[in-house]
């Protein structure tokens, strides 16, 4: 059997590696678990699993449209943001047609570029930061789509709302920017604004987000996008009848409103860098700042190594070889206990 000629590049998914009993801090997830309003939606559902979930995910939308004040038109649902990648370059990028993104970022971008025949071309990052001059050089009339995470994974730095716009001023209109807003509620520096207050005004934008991290429903599978509603209605076309679970939908319209679990996994993460931060100065350990709920630290050794090595002592990071920085780990901010473990452990390293 001949596989498509476009997927001979593309090779499975491989998830980041643990073990029974390790602690897992190596996929950001949220170290409280999921957002307690939407357990309780969930189990009020349960019952209702019988039925097909609403197609469009409308009270959800709704939601979303309350929590962003824009109108319902501008959004999209999806099995999490992974789905709502592929759903855009499924409506968007005709065969042979360039996407245009980052060397050091989130796999799902080039995986959803050549699953619809795309060519991904990726910019080297500058000093850990998406390089808009560079991404904007790179764009030739072959290109449909550019993807930037803002923040990005796995450096979680940011490009500002001044950036952000500059680049829009200059994208030609006929390219589209995904902006990936995954950690955006994490974000807290000044200079970061959400993609959110630039859509109306630019009608080639689209913002997606997920439940994955802030909201702690990785394994539930949420994500969405919003955009200007001449962009986002189209992407409905690519959409299959019933993307998103039933589960999925209540739990996400009620995490919405968990402002509790929203401020109790704030705190953790700002207390968490403050104290691995200083700890990481302290040893002399270089790193990114961070405006995501993890940080990507540089162990000047190969990185699969250390992962290894803190594997076998029950910790699951992040080793970066992956992502081309192979002397790099990226670490998920735990709870207070997890990260003394975890500097424990990367102090063993200078031993
Ligand atoms: C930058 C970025 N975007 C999107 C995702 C995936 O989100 P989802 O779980 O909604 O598919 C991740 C997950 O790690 C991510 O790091």
């Amino acid at each position: 059997m001949k596989i498509r000629k476009t997927l001979e590049s593309v090779t499975p998914y491989v998830a980041g590696k643990t073990k029974a009993g390790a602690v897992k801090l190596s996929s950001n997830e949220n170290p409280l678990g999921p957002s307690p309003r939407a357990l309780a939606a969930i189990s009020r559902e349960m019952n209702h699993l019988h039925r097909y979930p609403d197609g469009r995910s409308s009270l959800l939308i709704q939601a979303l449209a309350e929590h962003f004040s824009l109108s319902s038109d501008c959004f999209i649902a999806g099995n999490g943001s992974d789905e709502i990648f592929a759903l855009i370059a499924g409506t968007y990028l005709e065969e042979g047609q360039e996407v245009v993104t980052a060397d050091s970022t989130f796999s799902e971008y080039n995986f959803s570029g050549l699953l619809f025949g795309g060519h991904v071309k990726k910019v080297p990052l500058v000093k850990g930061r998406f390089d808009p001059d560079g991404l904007l050089n790179a764009i030739t009339e072959k290109t449909s789509l550019v993807f930037i995470a803002n923040p990005n994974n796995p450096t979680g730095t940011f490009l500002s709302c001044s950036e952000i716009k500059s680049f829009m001023d200059r994208l030609p209109d006929s390219v589209i920017l995904v902006l990936d807003e995954a950690y955006a509620e994490f974000a807290g520096h000044r200079d970061f604004c959400s993609g959110r207050d630039m859509v109306m005004d630019y009608p080639n934008l689209l913002v997606t987000r997920t439940f994955s991290k802030i909201y702690g429903l990785a394994g539930l599978r949420l994500g969405y996008a919003m955009g200007h509603p001449d962009l986002v209605q189209e992407i409905f076309r690519s959409k299959q009848a019933f993307n998103v679970n039933l589960l999925a939908q209540k739990a996400g319209a009620e995490a919405l409103k968990d402002d509790e679990f929203i401020r109790k996994t704030l705190k953790l993460c700002s207390d968490g860098k403050e104290y691995l931060y200083k700890a990481l100065e302290e040893n002399g350990f270089f790193f990114y700042p961070s405006e995501a709920n993890f940080i990507c630290i540089k162990v000047d050794r190969d990185s699969k190594e250390v992962f290894d090595s803190f594997l076998d002592q029950g910790m699951a990071i992040r080793p970066l070889a992956s992502f081309g920085m192979n002397e790099w780990i990226r670490y998920t901010i735990g709870t207070e206990e997890q990260n003394r473990e975890f500097i424990r452990l990367l102090k063993t390293l200078k031993e």
